[in-house]
């Protein structure tokens, strides 16, 4: 998608809040359109519910409509809105953008996106440089949207592997990626035993972009990488398990963050952290009632087969930690079905060991409208996690289920600023919301380059 800054006349978009005018045929409700010979009336809807957030819901369906006439000029010559023209700019921008991703590779009659041309005034350019790192931001966020997406059977641990080489080896992001042998040899063992069951071996993905000041700190960002998870013997009902391709969402933002990061050539040191694997049933399958070994030496009852998301991070956070020595550690994972329960699709549920850092990681959200909700940290709850064979147990039971699954984690990053984001309910959409189709979201690949921006 590209954008020019030469004004012209035709197709003209006016932005018109409820009740600015009077018409049979449009009442002006948010995203509304009427389009008029050269000039398209959007509807903002009511004036004093007026936001940054529906206005790009508007610009969405505009977007659509847009894309559906197959018309791929507008041009927008003023702000009548009451968002700053930065503000209006990138929402534009973003929504525009957003409204013509179109997951369709499965599909034999494929329907190429036209709209490719918004025309703005030019005193819209001077957010030129904005824009740019805007799309760049968005091409990180759309390369997990693709990769959520994609069905278990394209997308496992190695071809996994092999799409975060592709997209970033060539921005200056060393990778290495990590079979069987070495996962072993680095002890990541809890690791293993979830991997064990299935046939795809497991790939454990190290992405560093150490481009900042050499030897400070750099900021891990671990991500759940279950390519697919069937529960294991602890098994998913089918219906639960239909969607279960997006258990990698949380690796998917890792990775895609890491492209918005090295496409912007921020000056900073990050490290992303995959330990991809699929949850499966075979004759070599870890077992509820196991009791496996994780890298720092703790002991895991694996209560549930299916609680199978922690067992993976305990291991890659340790790592992260260990070998990394991070400032801040943030780990995204499709954990709990709880944080769905808690929150809907709307916010993603946090934990944290750290206020201040989750202080950094909430601003970061705030400036991408990402919503993220902290949850109590509170030392009881840890009692429900203690097993009587072994020294923790992989599931807290049915009472406060996202926050017992951020507190195992929280077992294994060796005391280092943690802030752990659940996007159970964020990752993957089974409705529309603001301006996402139903599936993934990409939710994050916005916060955490906004994070590794202020780092
Ligand atoms: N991947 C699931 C969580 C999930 C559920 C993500 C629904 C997206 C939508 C995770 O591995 C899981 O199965 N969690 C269990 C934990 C329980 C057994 C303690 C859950 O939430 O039911
Ligand atoms: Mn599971
Ligand atoms: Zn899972």
């Amino acid at each position: 998608m590209k954008f020019n800054f030469v004004c012209k006349d035709k197709n003209q978009v006016k932005f018109i809040f409820k009740g600015q005018i009077e018409n049979k045929f449009f009442k002006a409700n948010k995203g509304e359109i009427l389009a008029w010979e050269d000039e398209i009336c959007l509807g903002l809807g009511d004036e004093d519910k007026f936001s940054k957030e529906v206005f790009k819901e508007a610009v969405c369906s505009l977007g659509k409509f847009l894309n559906e006439k197959e018309v791929s000029e507008i041009s927008i010559n003023e702000n009548s809105t009451k968002l700053t023209d930065k503000d209006f700019t990138l929402a534009l921008v973003e929504a525009f953008v957003v409204s013509s991703y179109d997951f369709n590779y499965y599909k034999s009659d494929k329907k190429e996106n036209i709209f490719n041309l918004v025309n703005l005034d030019e005193k819209f350019a001077e957010y030129k440089i904005d824009i740019d790192e805007l799309e760049k931001i968005l091409c990180g966020q759309f390369l997990t949207r693709d990769l959520v997406n994609l069905r278990s059977n394209d997308i496992y641990p190695e071809t996994l592997a092999n799409k975060a080489v592709e997209n970033l080896q060539d921005l200056g992001v060393e990778l290495k990626i990590y079979g069987v042998k070495e996962i072993l040899s680095m002890g990541l063992t809890a690791f293993y035993e979830v991997a064990k069951g299935s046939d795809k071996e497991p790939k454990f993905i190290v992405m560093e972009y150490f481009k900042g000041e050499s030897g400070k700190a750099p900021l891990a960002l671990v991500g759940k990488g279950l390519t697919y998870d069937a529960g294991g013997y602890s098994i998913k009902t089918s219906a639960g398990m239909k969607t279960m391709n997006s258990d990698m969402g949380g690796s998917g933002t890792v990775i895609g963050a890491m492209k918005a990061i090295a496409l912007n050539k921020l000056k900073v040191n990050v490290v992303g952290i995959v330990a991809a694997c699929e949850n499966l049933i075979s004759g070599r399958a870890y077992k509820p009632g196991d009791i496996i070994k994780a890298r720092n030496g703790m002991s895991i009852d694996v209560d549930n087969t299916d609680a199978e998301g922690r067992i993976t991070l305990a291991d890659a956070v340790n790592y992260a930690a260990t070998e990394y020595k991070p400032a801040l550690l943030v780990d995204l994972a499709t954990l709990t079905g709880a944080a769905l329960v808690a929150l809907g699709e709307t916010y993603t549920a946090a934990v944290t060991n750290n206020k201040e850092s989750f202080k950094k990681v909430l601003n970061a959200s705030k400036k991408s409208d990402e919503k993220i909700w902290l949850l109590p940290n509170d030392p009881f709850y840890k009692t429900y996690n203690e097993s009587e064979n072994a020294d923790v147990k992989n599931s807290g039971g049915r009472l406060a289920g996202s926050i017992t699954a951020g507190q195992f984690i929280e077992n294994f990053v060796e005391d280092y600023s943690w802030v752990h984001l659940d996007i159970a309910g964020t990752a993957y959409l089974s409705a529309p919301q603001g301006i996402n189709g139903k599936g993934a979201t990409g939710v994050h690949v916005k916060t955490l380059y906004e994070l590794a921006k202020e780092f």
